[in-house]
């Protein structure tokens, strides 16, 4: 990898104008401030510093970098990709033969090749519809009301057969390796043929404008095969972190439109038909359940989202699953109440643009349509099926952040039931809410992750003091107990245990005792009842301990310099940073 053509993309963008972007900015003594898009909150605690070209969140996020960082994190890619999209704004080639991704084992000049094939292929097959051959294809969507311009935003086309696609591709110096990476070419005994074949061509084109996959639209009425078939998931192309739609949105945001919400749909052709309607922020999911990811990526663009599922089971469930996790991602989700058995095209089919937007200013809100389905849910005549009814509400309820709204659906459920409010509340007050969304998982992880480093450390650090406290025979007194022990109260206990068990013999457990302060006072019982159990053996443990210690105390030094060094590009504090790498990994 070129550092200096990463130094010159860094000179070349001004994070200031980047993250203004994303998020709007305040000056304020001389830096900039915003609402930290990482995190919740309604006072500024984002603060970009344009001198040295770097961000810092002093909210909850703690987090801060340059503008790579933050366009990994907002854009959730990797740094190759993040890499590229700077370039590409700052007008940039990246150069030849470099590999930013090492993890997914691509190249970004193979990654660059393959995109570069899409696009050629989207063209191609989007040329076939002006076709002979392609008429069928051209009347179907006429057929279904797709006009011209449609055509166009979207780049739909057909591919004609098996093969000529291959062709023209291979005619363009691609190798057929490079085909079948990109899921254009599947091989046979007959040899290589193109898997959309006989289809109708929706390309998926990402945020950045770039063709990454296809979904393929048969035109049999009921295909004994799929209706679509999409690509697989390629080195471009990761079905769950792709928003069809995304594109469109980019541009609106490029041309300065005010996006007040996005409508999240079903399926490639309510989205092609919302657009054709007039409705330019529908997007659609791809057909899985939702994910964080693109969660994130609509919150780019707005806080609002309608989500305007088929009118069906199925429908209804995947948008159940979705819902937590746009609104754990922060966003403001209004559901779309549609007519059973019809999808958003259908309805603007049968009742026009101005029938959908009645159903958008129906919308209900979250708590709303998570309460109707349980009504759908549970028969409330029944008092199994009213007391699992009114639990179910109250844990949605609970979830409410405004206190008055809350009142208002007490209120609601308190009339379904019959039940006071007074009970509702109190029977509230003993739920415990189950970790609901995605995001809150990880956030669980994270924590569950630093709760079994710290609980080692404390271990390592308690097995040490009671072994100092018990005089053991394989205890280490040249050894830097101040510094790899990290708090003053360890700190206290083996300088005041190293110092008294040199010169004296009887216990000395009262005098220390006298000192430390209630608080610690349980912890030193801790350590005190702890020291009898130190076996004579233990010298072994007694090192790995150490060890643990002492790498806890490095890793978090390390860390530091890290931040330190992308703050201040001090060559001094990189060299310390290494070396204390080194030590790390020395001692494993
Ligand atoms: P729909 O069947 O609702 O598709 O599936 P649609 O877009 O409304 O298509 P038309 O109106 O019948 O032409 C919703 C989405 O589920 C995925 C596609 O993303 C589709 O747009 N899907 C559906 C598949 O991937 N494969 C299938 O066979 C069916
Ligand atoms: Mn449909």
């Amino acid at each position: 990898m070129s550092t200096d053509f990463i130094d010159e993309l860094l000179a070349r963008t001004d994070v200031v104008e980047l993250i203004r972007e994303y998020v709007p900015l305040t000056q304020k003594g001389g830096r900039f401030w915003a609402c930290c898009p990482f995190h919740n909150e309604k006072t500024s605690s984002f603060s970009i510093d344009s001198g040295k070209q770097l961000w810092y969140c002093f909210g909850s996020c703690q987090e801060g970098g340059n503008a790579i960082t933050f366009i990994k994190k907002i854009e959730n890619v990797e740094s190759g990709d993040a890499i590229r999209i700077l370039a590409k704004k700052a007008g940039m080639e990246v150069p030849q033969n470099t590999n930013f991704n090492k993890s997914s084992g691509m190249s970004e000049e193979k990654k660059e090749r393959l995109y570069t094939l899409m696009r050629l292929v989207a063209k191609f097959y989007h040329e076939n519809l002006y076709s002979a051959r392609g008429q069928k294809f051209k009347k179907y969507l006429s057929d279904r009301g797709i006009s011209d311009s449609i055509i166009k935003r979207f780049g739909i086309g057909a591919s004609l057969d098996g093969n000529s696609a291959i062709d023209f591709l291979i005619k363009q110096d691609f190798t057929l390796e490079e085909l079948k990476e990109a899921n254009q070419a599947q091989v046979s005994e007959k040899g290589a043929y193109d898997p959309f074949y006989d289809r109708l061509m929706i390309p998926i084109i990402n945020q950045f404008g770039e063709v990454c996959a296809f979904g393929g639209r048969t035109l049999e009425k009921d295909p004994d095969f799929a209706k679509y078939r999409n690509s697989t998931n390629t080195p471009i192309f990761v079905k769950n972190k792709t928003v069809f739609g995304a594109n469109l949105l980019q541009k609106l945001k490029k041309d300065k439109v005010a996006i007040d919400f996005v409508i999240l749909c079903e399926g490639y052709m309510d989205v092609i038909a919302l657009h054709s309607a007039g409705f330019n922020t529908a997007t659609a999911s791809m057909g899985t359940a939702l994910s964080l990811n693109q969660a994130k990526q609509i919150r780019n663009f707005t806080n609002k989202v309608y989500i305007s599922f088929d009118g069906d089971t199925a429908g209804q469930k995947n948008a159940l699953a979705g819902l937590d996790v746009l609104a754990g991602a922060g966003l403001t989700v209004r559901v779309v109440q549609m007519p059973v058995g019809l999808d958003p095209d259908d309805v603007v089919k049968k009742y026009g643009a101005d029938g959908y937007q009645k159903l958008l200013d129906k919308a209900i809100t979250l708590p709303e349509f998570k309460i109707k389905k349980l009504l759908e849910k549970f028969n409330l005549e029944d008092l199994e099926g009213k007391a699992k009814f009114t639990a179910e509400a109250i844990a949605v309820i609970k979830r409410i952040e405004n206190e008055i709204e809350q009142e208002e659906y007490f209120r609601r459920i308190s009339s379904l039931t019959g039940y006071g409010i007074d009970v509702l509340r109190r029977q509230a007050d003993k739920t415990v809410l189950a970790p609901l969304v995605v995001e809150e998982r990880q956030a669980n992880n994270i924590k569950e992750q630093n709760k079994s480093r710290i609980d080692k450390v404390y271990k390592a650090k308690a097995f040490i003091l009671a072994s100092l406290i018990a005089k053991k025979s394989f205890v280490d007194y040249t050894e830097d107990y101040d510094f790899i022990l990290d708090d003053e109260f360890s700190k206290t206990v083996a300088r005041f245990f190293i110092a008294n068990n040199k010169d004296k013999k009887e216990s000395v457990d009262g005098i220390l005792y006298a000192r430390v302060d209630d608080e610690q006072k349980v912890e030193l019982d801790y350590l005190l009842n702890k020291y009898q159990f130190v076996d004579g053996d233990d010298a072994t443990k007694y090192n790995d301990c150490i060890k643990s210690l002492k790498e806890n105390v490095l890793q978090k030094r390390s860390k530091q310099l890290e931040f330190e060094y992308q703050r201040t590009k001090d060559i001094s504090v990189l060299k310390e940073m290494r070396e204390i790498q080194e030590e790390i990994r020395e001692l494993k």
